[in-house]
Formats: C-alpha cells, structure tokens, sequence
C-alpha cells in the first residue's frame, strides 16, 4: 500500500455532519478521511455493536476497502436506555419534539451518548470495534444552531450549560462519544496498517 493511502481512512455514511465530526478528529492523527456514500446493509438489532460490524463487513466487502462504520445512539436512563439502538427511527418518526413529550415532569434526566466504531477490511476478515460513550442530562428545550440529531436537547455533563448544538464543532468533538470512540480507533490503526492491503 502506499504511503498516501495509509494516511487515508473510509468512513461509510450518508451524514455530512457525522463524516465532518471524524474528518477533524481523524486529522489530530493526520489521517485524511474519505466519505464512502454506498449502499451498506444496516441491520435492526439492540446493540451497537451488532449493527456496527454488519454494515462494516457489507461496506468492506461491497468496495474492497478497508472502511470504518460509526453507530451511535442517545440512552436514556428514566426510559431504561431508549431510544438507544433505535436513535434513527425515533428521531426521523416522533423527533426531540416526541423525547422531550416522553420526558415531560420526568425530574431524573440522565442520559448518554453511546458510539460503536467498526473497522473491517476485506483482508484483515474479522472486524473490530471501538467505544465511546459520554454522559450528560435531557434539557427542557432545545438549543442550540450547530450539529445533529439529538444534539439540541444534550447537555453533556462536561459542560452543563450548554447542548451540544450549542457548541461549535471543535467543542463537541473535546467530549463526544463519537470523538472518543475514533481516538480508540485512530491510535490502534497507526499501530496495525500492515493489516490493510488494498489498490485503487
Ligand atoms: P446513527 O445510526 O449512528 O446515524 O445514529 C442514530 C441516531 O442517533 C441519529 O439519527 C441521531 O438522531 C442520533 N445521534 C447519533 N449521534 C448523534 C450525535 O452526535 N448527536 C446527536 N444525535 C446523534
């Protein structure tokens, strides 16, 4: 492999913020990150995890790269951990509009961002993953201009007063689950590049 691939990491999505986010985390390790918008299978299951690694070997196998999936989902604690795996549907369905009807006169408001980032490459076979995860409380409204998702109603407990949506990206990416996770992933990968071979 050359030396310029080796500075570059695949990550499949469809989110332009999610793809910015690893893009700026991926560059503190000088990795250039490339967004892989294909068709990957993604799996209904009720752990990260799971559907982490299927997207991650469908994606690998479908572009003969080595590619990175992210997962991620907001759990939260007075609702046992939803939406968790079920972030997606439940924020394109009933929305911040519909958690924050569920958390109504709710006083406990514990909640946690979780991210699973799956690395597969087509001559490595088995993929691996890493975690991140940080924890922080459901406001009462939402706030905020920047980011994604859930992000308006989070205010991670690194910074309570702000969501995230209120923070500029660099911000978000000092404390979130996403970051934390790609940070795992990223020392590891300049430790195992030999595990990756591919042509373009
Ligand atoms: P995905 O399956 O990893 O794309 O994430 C599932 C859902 O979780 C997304 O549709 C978002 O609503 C939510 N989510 C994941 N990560 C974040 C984040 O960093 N901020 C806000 N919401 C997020």
């Amino acid at each position: 492999m050359s030396n310029v691939l080796r500075k570059v990491v695949f990550l499949v999505t469809g989110n332009v913020n999610k793809f910015n986010e690893a893009r700026s985390v991926l560059k503190e390790f000088g990795f250039s990150c490339v967004m892989l918008n294909m068709d990957a299978m993604e799996i209904q299951a009720d752990n990260l995890e799971s559907i982490a690694k299927i997207s991650a070997i469908d994606a690998g196998e479908k572009s003969a790269l080595p590619v990175i999936v992210e997962d991620a989902g907001l759990f939260i604690d007075a609702l046992n951990g939803f939406p968790g795996p079920y972030s997606s549907y439940v924020f394109r369905t009933i929305g911040i509009k519909g958690i924050l009807k569920l958390m109504e006169n709710v006083e406990e408001r514990n909640a946690a961002f979780h991210a699973v980032v799956a690395f597969y490459s087509p001559n490595a076979k088995s993929p691996r993953c890493f975690h991140g995860k940080v924890r922080g409380k459901i406001a009462r409204q939402p706030r905020g201009i920047h980011g994604f998702g859930f992000d308006p109603i989070f205010l991670p407990f690194t910074n309570t007063s702000k969501t995230f949506a209120e923070l500029p990206p660099p911000q978000k990416n000092k404390y979130s689950h996403r970051a934390k996770a790609l940070r795992k992933f990223a020392r590891w990968y300049r430790k195992h590049l030999e595990l990756v071979k591919f042509e373009l």
